[in-house]
């Protein structure tokens, strides 16, 4: 069935109810990582990582944006959430928020890399320095979490590793280069650290989803214009997602029910990507309506 099992909240807040579809002890005992975890798709991530029995840590650029998010989680799921001031672009920042987390909590069983930078720009008019700066977010930051992680506790102990990618490289989205470029290159990098430290017992992979709704991922892309309407119409299942739905994904990638599981990337979007709408002009002429 393509109908949700829970009823979202747009805003980053938790659920009102959550319906379980695993076992709500399946991650008892288990600290996780998530980057940007603060707002979004990854903050919904926290709260069913929570609400699973996890511990976490979230870490983004805007302290108060992770402590108000911490304080809601704790209140919603009864688990600890340490919040954290990093930039992933930043490794002595990242290294130090891994250090920090190892000392609170003694262990990271789940790195989930939700932190990423986007917005609609076509290629000719894209800044040098926008495109660096999207690389700098996604893929660098992807990689800095992912090594420092690995070095101070994963190489010794296993773990898991969870990227938010994205489809859009997959058919060249236009407007997209700066991104799809970036969570393309995050999906390679997914496959050579899954090589290199499955013998370690880590397991390294990515979920790529569709336009999910509530975020500021689709306020960027499309919001609430006709736009977003008719890239909602074209998708097979008819909707657009939700982040309850990416979050649920990553509790399967985080459990022991994908214990086989590793260097793949799981596409989350309705099948939007074989569908969604694509033509170079018309996207162009939708961005020059939203200046
Ligand atoms: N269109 C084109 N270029 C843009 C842009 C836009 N909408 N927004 C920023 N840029 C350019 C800037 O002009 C700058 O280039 P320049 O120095 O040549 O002028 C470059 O990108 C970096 O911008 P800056 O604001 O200095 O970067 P930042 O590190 O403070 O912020 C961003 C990073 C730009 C990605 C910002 O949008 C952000 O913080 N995003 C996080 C939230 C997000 O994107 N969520 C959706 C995730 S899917
Ligand atoms: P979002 O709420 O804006 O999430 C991005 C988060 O990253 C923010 O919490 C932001 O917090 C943090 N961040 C940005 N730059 C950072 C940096 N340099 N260092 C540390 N943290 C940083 O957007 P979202 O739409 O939910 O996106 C979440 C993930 O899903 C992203 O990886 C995105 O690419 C992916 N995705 C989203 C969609 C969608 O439809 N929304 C579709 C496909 C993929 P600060 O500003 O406080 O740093």
């Amino acid at each position: 069935m393509s109908v949700p099992l829970n009823q979202e909240v747009d805003s980053d807040d938790c659920l009102k109810e959550y319906k379980y579809v695993f076992q709500r002890d399946l991650l008892r005992g288990k600290v996780a990582f998530v980057t940007g975890g603060g707002s979004g798709i990854g903050f919904r991530i926290v709260e069913i990582l929570m609400r699973h029995g996890c511990d976490t840590a979230i870490a983004s650029r805007r302290l108060d944006r992770v402590q108000t998010a911490a304080k809601k989680l704790e209140q919603a799921t009864g688990r600890k959430c340490l919040a954290i001031k990093a930039d992933v672009r930043n490794a002595a920042e990242v290294e130090q928020a891994v250090d920090d987390i190892l000392r609170r909590y003694g262990r990271i069983d789940i790195l989930v890399n939700s932190a990423a930078g986007n917005f609609l720009c076509d290629a000719e008019n894209l800044s040098y320095n926008a495109f660096k700066t999207v690389i700098e977010i996604d893929t660098i930051g992807t990689f800095n979490t992912s090594k420092a992680v690995y070095q101070k506790y994963f190489k010794k102990n296993g773990g898991n590793i969870i990227n938010i990618t994205a489809t859009l490289a997959y058919r060249g989205d236009a407007l997209q280069v700066h991104a799809g470029s970036a969570k393309a290159a995050i999906d390679a990098m997914t496959r050579h650290l899954a090589v290199e430290w499955g013998p370690d017992g880590v397991r390294v992979n990515n979920i790529a989803p569709g336009p999910i709704k509530g975020t500021e991922g689709m306020r960027r892309l499309g919001g609430k214009s006709p736009v977003a309407e008719m890239m909602y119409s074209s998708i097979p299942l008819k909707r657009g997602g939700q982040k309850c739905e990416i979050a649920e994904a990553v509790v399967y990638l985080s459990s022991d029910a994908s214990s086989y599981v590793t260097g793949t990337v799981h596409i989350v979007d309705g099948g939007s990507w074989l569908t969604a709408f694509n033509d170079f002009s018309m996207r162009k002429q939708f961005l020059q309506s939203k200046m």
